[in-house]
Formats: C-alpha cells, sequence, structure tokens
C-alpha cells in the first residue's frame, strides 16, 4: 500500500503552502563562467543556496524538499568535473548533516547509488540512518537519479513482487516500489537557470505538479525568487482533470476568487 494517494487515482487535497517542492537545481557553471570562475565554483557556491532552501522550508512548514543534484545523465560530463562534484558530495553530507539532525530534518537520497564509490554509500547510508527518527522536513537529494531508472526499477521489483499478475497490474502495484513512495507527489516543481525541461527528474511523480521555471541560476536563487514561486502557486488552480466550475464547493475549491486560489 503507499502511503499517499494518487493524483490520478485520487484528487489529493491540496494547501496554500505546498507539501512537497522539488527542485532542477540548474546554472551553477554558467553563474561561474560569468564571473570567469571554474565550472565548480558555482556547484561550491550552489550548496549555499541548499542550506538557504532548507531554512526557507523549515520556516515555511513545507514538509518535503527534494533537490536534484547529479542526474543519471551528468556522468557524460568531463571526468573531473564529475569527481569535483563527488567530492563536493562528500563533504557537504559530512558537514551539513549534525546541523540537519539538530533541525529535524530527515535525510533521504534517491538514485542508483551502486554506481557510487563504496566511502560514499557508506556515508549516505549513515546520513540517511542517522537522521530517520528526524520528521520536520524530509531532505530529499536525488543523486544518479533518472525517472526512466525510476519507473523500471520499480517495474522489475513489481514484477517480482507477484509474478503472476500478467496483464493485471495496477498503478497502485507499482507506486510503493518508486524510490520516492515515502513522500508525496510534488506539489511544486521549480526550475532555476532558465531552461524549461525536466531532464529525466521526476517523470511518474510530476503527473500533476505545477511548474515553475526562473532564469535565476541556482548560486542566486533565494527566498526572494522562492517567495515569488510561492506566490505563483498559491495563484494556480489545481483542477487535475476537472472543470472549474466544479472546484466551487468542493473540498479543493479557490478560498476565494480574489485570495489564494487553493485552500488552506
Ligand atoms: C546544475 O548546474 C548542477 C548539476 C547538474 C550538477 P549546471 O552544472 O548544469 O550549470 P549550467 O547549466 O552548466 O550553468
Ligand atoms: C539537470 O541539469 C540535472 C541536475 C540539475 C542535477 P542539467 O544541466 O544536467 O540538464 P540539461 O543537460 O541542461 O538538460
Ligand atoms: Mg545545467
Amino acid at each position: 500500500m503507499a502511503l499517499f494517494g494518487s493524483s490520478t487515482r485520487d484528487v489529493p487535497a491540496t494547501s496554500a503552502v505546498p507539501r512537497h517542492v522539488a527542485i532542477i537545481m540548474d546554472g551553477n557553471g554558467r553563474w561561474a563562467r560569468k564571473r570567469l570562475l571554474p565550472r565548480f565554483a558555482g556547484h561550491h557556491r550552489g550548496v549555499e543556496t541548499v542550506r538557504a532552501m532548507v531554512r526557507a522550508c523549515l520556516e515555511r512548514g513545507i514538509e518535503y524538499l527534494t533537490l536534484f543534484a547529479f542526474s543519471s545523465e551528468n556522468w557524460r560530463r568531463p571526468q573531473e568535473e564529475v569527481s569535483l562534484l563527488m567530492d563536493l558530495f562528500v563533504h557537504a553530507l559530512k558537514d551539513e548533516v549534525g546541523k540537519l539532525d539538530r533541525n529535524g530534518v530527515r535525510l533521504r537520497v534517491v538514485g542508483d547509488l551502486s554506481r557510487f564509490e563504496p566511502g560514499l554509500q557508506t556515508l549516505i547510508h549513515d546520513s540517511e540512518r542517522g537522521t530517520a527518527a528526524n520528521s520536520r522536513l524530509v531532505l530529499t537529494i536525488a543523486a544518479n537519479y533518472g525517472g526512466r531508472w525510476d519507473i523500471l526499477q520499480a517495474v522489475n521489483r513489481m514484477l517480482h513482487a507477484d509474478p503472476g499478475k500478467v496483464g493485471e497490474w495496477r498503478e497502485s502495484d507499482l507506486a510503493p516500489h518508486l524510490a520516492m513512495s515515502y513522500a508525496p507527489e510534488p506539489d511544486l516543481f521549480i526550475r532555476t537557470g532558465g531552461e524549461q525541461r525536466i531532464s529525466n527528474f521526476l517523470l511518474w511523480q510530476l503527473a500533476y505538479s505545477e511548474f515553475y521555471f526562473t532564469d535565476v541560476l541556482w548560486p542566486e536563487f533565494d527566498s526572494t525568487v522562492f517567495e515569488a514561486a510561492l506566490l505563483s502557486y498559491r495563484q494556480r488552480e489545481r483542477r487535475f482533470g476537472r472543470t472549474s466550475e466544479q472546484l466551487i464547493g468542493s473540498p479543493t475549491a479557490p478560498a476565494s476568487p480574489t485570495g489564494p486560489r487553493i485552500d488552506a
């Protein structure tokens, strides 16, 4: 059984503040290049934005923050950049886990971790275990993650769990095997850096998420830009396939025609 409803099988309850925000943190390289710095300086600076975003989510009562840190296609980058990114991941984990824990943050990492160095895999597992009792905010880092990988690994596990069900599998058989089955589907998806694409992020889970694109580069993303994204989200009418008229008087109806369009 999945813990949370599905946006296609049920109409999820919505609120003025998104429960789950998922972000493609893009534009680090361009931020650095604009300053005539090596690309890595942008990644380094990007960690500070991560810190600020965790704080912003804690302050606003957002329950799930999911950050795309390294895609299954990012191995195609120059070897030097890949290995610097791995080192940065190790250092950031070591430096931040204690503070995350003190702030009630549970850390989870999703993706095909088998391709990482054993030392990094151990660090990830220890960090996840060390924060497992926290529930104020679930911070998920997607690392060596790909939406297609996620769906395929879920299909494989689903087939293994009940091989005799040929031709009868349903969405509810697959969803519990997805890497993020512990979280509701993202309410708000943000991509920084100006590109308007998903780049193989959460393909299944973004089915009914609200999308927000900004040209701001990740190292410059701050609470003002985040607030603009949240404001835009509040003004959306989340219909999940229904008509506007149907929303009036429904549990997920807009609060008022002039106020926030999503009920609190
Ligand atoms: C995002 O920034 C971080 C990762 C993909 C690891 P980029 O490195 O993609 O920055 P740009 O898009 O080249 O500016
Ligand atoms: C997406 O950014 C992946 C991450 C932010 C980790 P990319 O910079 O890799 O995406 P593309 O290549 O521009 O689509
Ligand atoms: Mg990029």
